[in-house]
């Protein structure tokens, strides 16, 4: 049987947030680190074999300390570090994941980005789902602003109709055998260009599903993500539907 793994992207540094003591990913949240809320969400969803969660090298040993005390199901939890880019952290997970020899055609990765702590049960249900199903599949929302398109920066190339528009969240997820051999046939130069995951599986031509998000599934990339973060995690569920 193929194994689902859970894959948490923490290996950046977090430079938007500005100058931080740590990256933002181990900033406090309500009393634990974003990332414990998040490593949180993965480890009691029954979908998943195993939870990989991986950070800059220098945060590998400081990670494991805080998911041994802060995380009671940690025996389904790996830290591992991350690459130099997004994409590498994913490919860090993918030679784990066949160093353990589970790596076949149907093993899936369903990849997070791990500032972003209020992903749903839902959300990761339809991922596994849809991976399973279609090969790939990205989380987005309905776009709530027009989107403006503009070639040079300056002026507007063109306003694409809103109704087709979405916005980009993660989970991510993908068949990892099928997302590794795409990402290994990269030039250099087009691994610079395809930063997202889900563009590498557009651009070669694959069917990648959209999985609904939520509007409150935000990023914490600024300091104004991390106090919006404060506020929704004193919501309940309810309210949050209503954001
Ligand atoms: N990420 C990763 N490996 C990298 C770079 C980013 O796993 N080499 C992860 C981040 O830790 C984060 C997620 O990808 O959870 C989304 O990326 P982003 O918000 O851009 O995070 P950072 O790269 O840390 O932030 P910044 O761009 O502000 O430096």
């Amino acid at each position: 049987m193929s194994k689902v793994y859970g894959v948490i992207l923490a290996g950046g540094i977090g430079t938007r947030m500005g100058n931080v003591e740590k990256p933002k990913q181990f900033l406090d949240l309500g009393g634990k680190p974003v990332i414990i809320h998040t490593i949180e969400k993965f480890v009691i969803h029954p979908g998943f074999d195993a939870v990989l969660v991986l950070v800059p090298q220098a945060w590998v040993s400081y990670t494991r300390d805080i998911v041994r005390r802060q995380i009671p199901l940690k025996d389904k939890i790996t830290v591992l570090p991350g690459g130099n880019t997004r994409n590498e952290t994913i490919m860090n997970s993918i030679r784990y994941i066949e160093e353990q020899g589970d790596l076949d055609d149907h093993t899936i990765i369903v990849t997070h980005d791990s500032v972003r702590p209020f992903v749903t049960h839902r959300i990761l249900d339809e991922n596994i789902k849809y991976a399973g199903m279609y090969g790939a599949c990205d989380t987005v929302v309905p776009a709530t602003d027009t989107i403006v398109r503009s070639d040079d920066h300056d002026q507007i190339t063109e306003i694409p109709d809103r109704k087709i528009m979405y916005q980009g969240q993660t989970p991510q997820s993908f068949r990892a055998k099928r997302l590794k051999e795409l990402y290994d046939g990269l030039t250099e130069s087009e691994k610079n260009i395809l930063t997202d995951a889900c563009k590498i599986m557009v651009l070669k031509g694959e069917h990648v599903h959209l999985v609904r998000g939520e509007v409150y599934n935000i990023k914490i990339t600024y300091p104004y993500d991390l106090t919006v973060a404060q506020a929704l995690l004193g919501m309940k569920t309810e309210e949050m539907q209503k954001c």
